[in-house]
């Protein structure tokens, strides 16, 4: 029996599986031609059912929801349709018919991550030795194979090196890594892609009409983003607004479903970024994180922009940038320079741990866009002297503060959020570190050891070490409290 019909077997006993799961189940697509993207395996698949040199093991590997199960059960429709085989299955023949409803008594459908044991493959071992019932093959899916044990791996292993006649196997799986090799080299290995929001858009598109679903171009684009790849992720999404919205589907109903923020909001961020205006930005993130999105998908959100900005700047096909329209505009318009961008995506990244580790990510965030904004104001100061021409953001000795920050980050990562904040000088063999308040000083001071060994390992001389308060503006102030705030009840390591 097949496992594909766990699926309605579930739906029957909740809700809340019927509303996931009935658009995914209704359109699965039953022969080649509907399935979206994949066309490099259509193409090699449908040469070997024509030419009749059809391998004794497949291997379909890719992420999720991208159409491996789908696949294999039209092909086994192919192989076994009383026309074929055939690259157009008939859909009517008994064996169509029964493959469609997971009913083929040839076709069989195991799931690896639940039957993962040697008796499970024992008992295949017992059914490839009997001829198929009524199709020309009998074709074993196993689904999630990776997940089988190393004992059920073995077991198969021995099926694979005798081919029972006239039995195929599918493997399917999103994690091929996980395969023995001794496995792998006995299969024909087909790499299924993950799908571009352009393709997952075109497929719900078409959904939408066929089940008279309103939906707004802007709102199928996030929805499609935020499947990541994978149309059941898609159709699934789809299916839950379709739940609780009546009429017609706009972009703030997918925000509100997945805490999503458009790029309504990143542009506006970015705007702000571009003003200097801190106040406006920290009332922005909290307004954000509020809505629903945490910080970690605000970061993702913002640089990722920042990203396709840059890549527009460099003249790469706009397909790779997956943006509508409408963004491409204003990102092109953005009143950054190549360089600007670059040290802004930089500093991203140098925030990427501290955002994702930090126990108050909140913060964390807010001090990344200070010190973008601190980026911004430092190039636009050293751009009107004139002396200066490179618009990278200034620092004398980033290299030192750089090696410092890195050299600090994955052991005390707290200290390392201290360095960021400071600014250091070096003078023959005087290194100044100043930093913005007496407990930044405090940390600095209690792990001067560990600065000065980090500092020498990069300049093989002797020096020495002074950190000073400086004062700074205002607002910088309140953020450096908020830092505190960080800290507060654990001890800097
Ligand atoms: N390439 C595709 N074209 C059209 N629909 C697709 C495609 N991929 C997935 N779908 C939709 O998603 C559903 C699930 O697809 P399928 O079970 O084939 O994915 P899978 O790759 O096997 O995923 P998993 O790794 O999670 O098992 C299908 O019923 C179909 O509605
Ligand atoms: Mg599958
Ligand atoms: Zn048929």
């Amino acid at each position: 029996m097949g496992f594909g019909f766990w699926d309605l077997a579930l739906a029957e006993h909740s809700e809340v599986i019927i509303s996931h799961r009935v658009i995914s189940l209704k359109y699965r697509p039953q022969n080649f031609d509907e399935l979206t993207g994949q066309n490099h395996i259509v193409l090699s698949l449908r040469g070997a059912i024509k030419s009749g040199r059809i391998g004794h093991a497949l291997l379909f590997a890719g992420p999720r929801g991208v159409g491996k199960t789908t696949t294999a059960r039209i092909f086994a429709k192919s192989l076994n349709c009383i026309e074929g085989p055939t690259v157009y299955p008939c859909q009517e023949c008994q064996s169509c018919r029964e493959i469609t409803l997971s009913r083929s008594f040839d076709v069989i459908e195991i799931d690896g991550a639940s039957n993962r044991g040697i008796d499970e493959i024992r008992n295949l071992r017992e059914g490839v030795k009997y001829a198929p019932l009524h199709g020309r093959y009998k074709i074993y899916i196993i689904d999630e194979v990776h997940m089988l044990t190393d004992y059920a791996f073995n077991a198969l292993l021995k099926t694979l090196e005798e081919p029972p006649p006239a039995v195929i196997f599918v493997f399917a799986t999103t994690n091929p890594t996980k395969i023995p090799t001794t496995i792998l080299s006995r299969c024909q290995r087909f790499s299924f892609k993950r799908l571009s929001v352009k393709e997952i858009t075109t497929r719900l598109n078409k959904i939408a009409d066929k089940e008279k679903i309103k939906i707004t171009k802007h709102a199928l684009h996030y929805l499609a983003v935020r499947a990541d790849g994978s149309i059941r992720d898609g159709e699934s999404i789809l299916e839950q607004l379709v739940s609780f919205i009546d009429g017609e589907i706009v972009e703030e109903d997918v925000f509100k479903l997945i805490g999503f923020l458009g790029s309504n909001f990143y542009f506006r961020l970015l705007d702000e970024v571009l003003t200097k205006d801190l106040g406006k930005i920290i009332v922005m993130l909290n307004k954000g994180i509020e809505d629903g999105a945490d910080p970690i998908e605000i970061y993702r959100g913002f640089t990722n922009y920042l990203r396709a900005a840059l890549l527009i700047r460099t003249g790469v096909p706009w397909e790779f940038l997956e943006l509508n329209d409408e963004e491409i505009e204003v990102l092109q318009k953005i009143q950054l320079s190549k360089d600007e961008i670059i040290n802004m995506i930089k500093i991203c990244l140098e925030f990427e741990e501290i955002v994702k580790r930090s126990v108050n990510a909140r913060i964390a965030i807010e001090i990344l866009f200070s010190q973008l904004v601190r980026c911004l104001t430092k190039t636009e100061k050293q751009r009107n002297n004139s002396k200066v021409t490179s618009s990278s953001c200034p620092n004398e000795n980033a290299d030192i503060k750089e090696v410092l920050f890195s050299g600090l980050q994955k052991s005390s990562p707290k200290l390392a959020g201290i360095i960021h904040e400071t600014d250091i000088k070096k003078s023959d063999n005087n290194i100044t570190i100043s930093v913005k308040n007496e407990f930044a000083k405090t940390q600095l001071m209690n792990s001067q050891d560990k600065l000065k060994s980090i500092i020498k390992n990069l300049m093989n001389t002797d020096f020495t070490l002074n950190i000073e308060i400086v004062q700074y503006k205002e607002e910088e102030d309140n953020l450096i409290k908020t830092i505190k705030v960080l800290f507060d009840g654990e001890e800097v390591r």
